[in-house]
């Protein structure tokens, strides 16, 4: 059966969903804000930790999307307390449940195995895999509590589905990332809440931008098949689905 037009050209429209974007003062989950608003989204929170920053990001898109109400709240993914604190300023700023969750802070720390300290494996992993499970608990406990179903996209990466070198700890957060993902979807499914993840390629940000400046970064580059760095409008597609 062929989907008839106005439901295709409904099928991305987000004027249902209320937000929270985790990291969302730059790189990425800039880029996921600017998208959601673009996209109809009536709320949407981000939430970091610097406040300042996400302030600017909010005024520019509020410059051009006017009709999306833009919060941001401050969030620690490491700081278990700053989590549930963040959802409750979330929601009594925006006056209802977040149904949508884009768990995308995330940190690197690129160190060869035998390099790595005690305190760059706690540090990552702390951020990218314990912050992220339970920023998607809160946002899930909420949804389960008010009977509402929603999304959860958690924000992996190609290197928790093959191996980079110098990425131990980052590839392990984030191969950890997708099956506390499929564990997740599998338990909520019932709830109507729906888990997914991204594993978007090698994307230019404040997190790479030195290495990919650096000879090394741009041998790596003309070793992979695209021999470039993906364009943050290449995620537009997979995140809206
Ligand atoms: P970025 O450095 O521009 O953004 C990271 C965001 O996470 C920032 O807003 C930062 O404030 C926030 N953050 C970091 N630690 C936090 C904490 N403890 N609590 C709250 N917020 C925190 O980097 P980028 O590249 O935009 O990264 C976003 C996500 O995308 C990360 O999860 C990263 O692993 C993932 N990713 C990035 C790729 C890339 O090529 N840039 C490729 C694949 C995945």
């Amino acid at each position: 059966m062929i989907l008839p037009a106005n439901v295709l050209s409904n099928i991305f429209n987000l004027t249902k969903k209320n937000i929270l974007i985790t990291g969302g003062s730059s790189g990425l989950g800039k880029h996921f804000a600017y998208l959601m608003a673009s996209a109809g989204a009536p709320n949407i929170v981000l939430a970091a930790r610097r406040k300042e920053k996400l302030d600017k990001v909010q005024s520019e898109i509020s410059t051009k999307y006017p009709s999306c109400k833009i919060i941001t709240v401050s969030l620690d993914v490491t700081d278990h307390k700053s989590i549930s604190l963040a959802f409750n300023e979330a929601e009594s700023q925006i006056g209802t449940t977040i149904n949508c969750l884009i768990n995308n802070a995330g940190i690197a720390n690129p160190k060869l195995s035998l390099e790595l300290e005690e305190d760059d494996w706690d540090g990552l992993l702390n951020t990218n895999l314990r912050g992220a499970f339970f920023v998607s608990q809160e946002a899930c406990k909420r949804m389960v509590r008010d009977k509402i179903p929603g999304q959860v996209v958690n924000v992996a990466s190609i290197l928790g589905l093959r191996v980079g070198t110098s990425q131990v700890n980052y590839g392990a957060a984030k191969a950890g990332l997708l099956h506390m993902s499929k564990t997740m979807a599998a338990e909520l499914g019932r709830n109507n809440i729906r888990i997914n993840s991204i594993c978007p390629g090698y994307f230019e940000t404040e997190m790479n931008t030195e290495f990919f400046n650096s000879p090394p970064g741009k041998a790596y580059l003309s070793r992979i098949p695209p021999k470039r760095l993906g364009q943050l409008s290449e995620l537009d597609g997979p995140m809206l689905l």
